[in-house]
């Protein structure tokens, strides 16, 4: 086994390497320190001792404050699905552009993103937009409470509903006072008892079909058959958060698995990568919302039918997004997985990635990873990992997320395999790499 000094040893040289090779990425963020918390507005990109500052992206392609280009595999967690600078994008946003924004009044592109998604959706019979993912869930939960008289609400550990929606080791203090139980991900048995047990005081139960930020790990379809099932039997509503997984075929997760949510919260590449939610479902729900009702249930937001956004999430679904690009991404997401774990099976390291079509997990485990609790810490490999792939020209999420978007092809797929190959085979990644536990040079965030 690599000794644990090896690591911290490789880690210090890998981090002086990198600052040396980024002063102005350097000096932004020093820039950026003295008006913002750390430097940082977004906690997912904060990443020690600073983050690269990216300039510019083009296709598949990003650039830094110094000029060094990367192949992008972060896709945005998730909302760069278009790629950087999409022709048809930028044109929607140019023309919306051209006609004039911010105009207080329904405007002519919303209709059609609407119309694109309860079509997509066949569970969204009706569907509002507001400004993030975040945004939409704290709706839909918010809804569910306003319908059923309750507040309790069951979530999963691990799971990451929005920058105040985490759950990942306990309950973000920043998290609004829903009544929150926790229940384990993947564990089908314990989460029929869950909802048994507190049917009564349960508004909604929340969960991603596949743990983005937890390691992407997708659901059992039994596990979440069993969700289906039990709310169903106790007046509980199912929410999916399909944020991150909308992307995985033309329907999202719902539509593989063939399971209808109650409602259904939407974000990221659905907005053309511009800032997006949505959350729909049951018209009998939904139209709780119809302000011409008497009754109706106010949600206003200046931004919720922003004129860019709408055009620019219309063009993607309608004209850009087909089955046949779904079904290709997922593809090419197969092709590193199923490498990637042949390498690492066939040579007993202990390293796996995880994941469903065009999201990958990369994990220092040999899995399987079912769960947060199956997830190992290992920041300094992950660090490591991810400082040699940067200085071979890759970006990702260094919790080891990889989002892959339209631009990408084959040859990046198997420039960005044979990188990793390259460290797990040099850095010698041995069976019992993760034993080393933490050894306090990282810091690094584990959730985002
Ligand atoms: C599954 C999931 N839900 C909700 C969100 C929050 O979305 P937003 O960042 O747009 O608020 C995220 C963001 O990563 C997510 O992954």
């Amino acid at each position: 086994m690599r000794a644990v000094v090896d690591l911290v040893a490789q880690l210090a040289e890998a981090e002086a390497r990198y600052v040396a090779a980024n002063p102005e990425s350097r000096r932004l963020h020093e820039e950026r320190a003295r008006f913002m918390p750390g430097g940082n507005t977004r906690t997912t990109i904060h990443q020690p001792p600073f983050p690269l500052t990216i300039v510019r992206g083009e296709g598949a392609r990003v650039t830094d404050a110094d000029g060094h280009e990367y192949v992008d595999f972060l896709g945005e967690y998730t909302a760069g699905l278009y790629g950087h600078s999409h022709p048809v994008i930028l044109d929607a946003i140019r023309s919306a552009l051209a006609d004039g924004f911010v105009l207080g009044a329904p405007n002519r592109y919303e209709a059609v993103l609407a119309q694109a998604i309860c079509t997509r959706f066949p569970s969204i019979e009706l569907v509002r937009f507001c400004n993030s993912g975040t945004e939409a869930n704290l709706l839909a939960l918010s809804l569910s409470r306003a319908v059923t008289g309750r507040a309790g609400m069951l979530v999963f550990a691990g799971a990451y509903h929005g920058g105040i929606l985490l759950f990942a080791h306990g309950i973000s203090p920043l998290n609004p006072p829903f009544n929150w139980v926790i229940g384990e991900y993947n564990n089908t048995a314990d989460a029929a008892r869950l909802v048994e047990e507190h049917a009564h005081e349960l508004a909604a139960v929340i969960v991603e079909p596949l743990q983005g930020a937890a390691g992407v790990i997708p659901a059992d379809p039994a596990f979440l058959r069993t969700l289906r099932d039990a709310t169903t039997a106790h007046g509980v509503l199912l929410v999916f958060d399909e944020v991150m997984t909308a992307r995985l075929s033309h329907g999202g997760m719902q539509e593989l698995l063939g399971i209808e949510p109650d409602l259904t919260t939407l974000a990221k590449f659905v907005g053309g990568g511009l800032s997006f939610g949505a959350f729909g479902g049951r018209t009998e729900l939904m139209r709780r919302f119809d302000p011409s009702q008497p009754d109706a249930l106010q949600h206003g937001g200046t931004f919720n039918n922003d004129v860019l956004t709408m055009a620019a999430g219309a063009a993607g679904l309608t004209q850009v997004l087909t089955e046949a690009e779904v079904s290709r991404l997922n593809d090419l997401g197969d092709r590193l997985r199923d490498r990637l774990n042949a390498f690492s099976t066939e040579r007993e390291l202990t390293f796996c990635a995880t994941g469903y079509g065009s999201l990958v997990g990369l994990h220092f485990t040999l899995g399987p990873v079912r769960n947060e609790g199956d997830v190992p810490e290992s920041a300094e490999l992950r660090a490591l990992l991810h400082l040699h792939m940067l200085e071979r020209g890759f970006s990702y999420g260094r919790r080891g997320f990889i989002a892959l978007s339209l631009p990408l092809g084959e040859a990046d797929v198997d420039g960005f395999a044979a990188a990793v190959e390259e460290f797990l085979l040099t850095a010698g990644v041995p069976e019992s790499c993760f034993d080393v536990g933490h050894v306090g040079v990282g810091g690094f965030s584990s959730w985002r």
